[in-house]
């Protein structure tokens, strides 16, 4: 994957709710090119594996748990500065924290149901988008 790409799911919350429309409406309005996009819903197993970066923090039993409540949709997105630009999209992980006018302000409701997600490098990015995307399901 190219460096001006990101990954991000709409998560349960958000999903369940409806906003996956105006989320994805902010990130096309912000400028980034969805390049694969997919509905789906992860087991408590493939959001384990998803977020075993984070397997030895608190907060992993339940990341893993809430992850797999519900559909999720993944998208990979193309921008130039695509992950630095879109960390600053979604906000804050804490949406007490999130400035005005990013996606997680709008509508996380908890730092764990925090409606999206967002590659932290470009590493990452291409290690998630490959966890749900094959190369044929990548536009270019
Ligand atoms: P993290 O990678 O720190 O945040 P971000 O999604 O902003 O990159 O954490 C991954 C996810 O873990 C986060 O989106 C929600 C969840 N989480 C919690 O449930 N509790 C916490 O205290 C933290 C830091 C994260």
């Amino acid at each position: 994957m190219a460096t001006n790409r990101t990954f991000t799911m709409v998560k349960p919350d958000a999903f369940g709710d409806g906003n996956t429309g105006a989320i994805t409406q902010m990130i096309e309005a912000a400028g980034f090119k969805i390049v694969a996009m997919k509905l789906t819903r992860l087991s408590a197993e493939a959001a384990g594996k998803f977020y075993k970066v984070h397997n030895e923090r608190p907060f992993y039993k339940d990341l893993c748990a809430y992850m797999s409540s519900g559909p999720i949709v993944a998208m990979i997105l193309e921008k130039d500065n695509a992950v630095s630009d879109f960390r600053k999209l979604i906000g804050a992980t804490n949406p007490a924290n999130a400035e005005e006018g990013t996606i997680r302000k709008r509508f996380a409701k908890s730092i764990e149901a925090n409606a999206v997600h967002g590659s932290d490098s470009d590493e990452n990015a291409e290690i998630e988008g490959s966890f749900f995307f094959s190369g044929l399901e990548r536009v270019s």
